[in-house]
């Protein structure tokens, strides 16, 4: 074994944490994951990740197994047996504000350079306002002890839920924000094995970096909105949105993904970041970005009510104690997490609008349960769909897009079903005798 390989911790084991730790170790370096939560560090310790993430237990398991990867509630403990200390906490919307809170993240830098016991290398992923890196020097050279020589670089991270531990092991390209020669160097090393794949390095400044990760999202955002307008029009002109993409999406310049129109972004990142980058363009007096990303904003959160409206119209103007059966609650499937999420959203308005709303989804009944306890949950699509007035489609799981459409409408009462991903055979659910309303679509007859 290499016995000069950096030692790596990770400051922060929720989605982003907790990939990278596994991840880092699977390219072979020892790994301490750090937590302030007990019960996530027990879990990861005996190798379960404490939300649902394809892969991950397996690629946590292994390496635990093989004695590179460990967890502890310890800070200073993680920071002393380490050399490269990445930042992976969270920056969660503030609460009454568009702004992102900070409070973790400072925390986290002032922790780690506190506890500096030798030279180091603090690494940011948690994706920042552009300027935080630079208040995180000024608290890193306030913090650390004398004589410690500790720089603080940024790294954003890229990953998606639900293809986490892939996109952390094959990045599309690595952006190191602020390095000197040196912590470059130490960078390279660190990411020596997809960098030999052919990923390719970004070197910025250290506002380019931050700057980097929130437009790549903004980016996204604003394709969906884009596409999502698009379907709003198609409704009104009898044109089908889905088609219209994929033609689009045959233009290089444009590309396919990203452009499927229904529901809308939600989840624990697009939303935030588009209102944080909003909040911050504002700050610094950029306010063509504000402008921008308040519509695609508006335009998103415009998705949930016209599946509110449809569900209102195809009950004869009222949702009150009608059933209607939800399929989906994750804010895309593949996940169990429910942040923001746009199905979570429209079943719990469907509910204060007196609705009796019965929700089922794969994974992530648990986390729903937890957030909107009134909701009523079902085991099983079939349980969720017994008797149901409406049926509503609300994540694309592939439980719901291969499911027998025949044998469902058995189950219902009502014949009409709300395709608000637009993920569904609609040919084929016509065929077995449903009225399928899509998002920006043709009926099909
Ligand atoms: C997003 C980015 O895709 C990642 O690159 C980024 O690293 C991550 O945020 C982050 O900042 O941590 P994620 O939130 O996991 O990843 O989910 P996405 O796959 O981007 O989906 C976001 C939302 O957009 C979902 O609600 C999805 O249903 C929706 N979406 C996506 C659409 O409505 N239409 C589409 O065509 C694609």
């Amino acid at each position: 074994k290499d016995q000069a390989a950096p030692r790596i911790s990770v400051i922060g084991t929720g989605y982003l944490g907790a990939t990278h730790a596994a991840a880092m170790a699977e390219l072979g370096f020892d790994v301490i994951g750090v937590d302030t939560d007990p019960y996530k560090v027990a879990e990861l310790t005996e190798g379960r990740a404490p939300f649902f993430e394809p892969g991950l237990p397996e690629l946590i398991r292994s390496n635990v197994a093989a004695g590179r990867l460990r967890f502890t509630t310890d800070l200073a403990e993680a920071v002393a047996a380490s050399d490269v200390h990445f930042i992976c906490v969270g920056t969660p919307q503030q609460s009454g504000s568009f702004a992102a809170n900070l409070s973790y993240v400072e925390a986290a830098t002032r922790g780690i350079a506190a506890a500096l016991t030798h030279d180091a290398l603090i690494v940011g992923k948690s994706t920042v306002p552009v300027g935080t890196g630079a208040r995180l020097r000024a608290i890193v050279a306030e913090a650390a002890p004398a004589g410690v020589d500790a720089e603080l670089v940024w790294n954003p991270e890229f990953l998606r839920e639900g293809k986490a531990v892939d996109d952390t092991l094959r990045p599309d390209r690595l952006v190191f924000g602020g390095t000197s020669e040196r912590s470059e160097a130490l960078l390279r090393r660190v990411y020596a094995t997809p960098i030999a794949d052919g990923t390719p390095v970004l070197i910025a400044d250290l506002p380019t970096a931050e700057l980097v990760k929130v437009s790549a999202n903004a980016f996204l955002a604003t394709k969906i909105s884009f596409i999502n307008a698009i379907a709003e029009v198609c409704d009104a002109a009898g044109a089908d949105v889905a088609l219209l993409a994929d033609a689009l999406g045959h233009d290089t310049r444009i590309g396919r993904q990203f452009l499927n129109a229904g529901l809308g972004f939600g989840g624990g990142c697009l939303p935030k970041d588009i209102r944080a980058l909003m909040h911050r363009s504002g700050e610094l007096g950029a306010h063509a970005a504000v402008g921008l990303l308040q519509q695609v904003d508006e335009i998103n959160m415009g998705r949930r009510q016209r599946v509110i409206d449809l569900a209102l119209q195809a009950l004869g103007g009222s949702v009150l104690n009608r059933r209607i059966g939800v399929l989906g609650a994750a804010f895309k499937p593949h996940t169990d997490d429910v942040r923001d999420s746009p199905a979570l959203n429209v079943a719990a308005a469907l509910h204060l609008r007196g609705a009796q709303v019965v929700v089922y989804d794969p994974q992530a009944r648990g986390t729903a349960q937890r957030l909107f306890p009134t909701l009523g949950y079902a085991e099983s699509k079939e349980e969720a769909l017994a008797g149901a007035d409406l049926t509503v489609v609300l994540t694309e799981w592939d439980e719901f897009t291969g499911a027998d459409p025949a044998a469902l409408r058995e189950l219902a009462s009502g014949g009409t079903v709300i395709d608000a991903r637009n993920c569904l055979d609609a040919t084929a659910w016509n065929a077995a005798g449903w009225t399928v309303l899509g998002m920006g679509r043709v009926p099909a007859s």
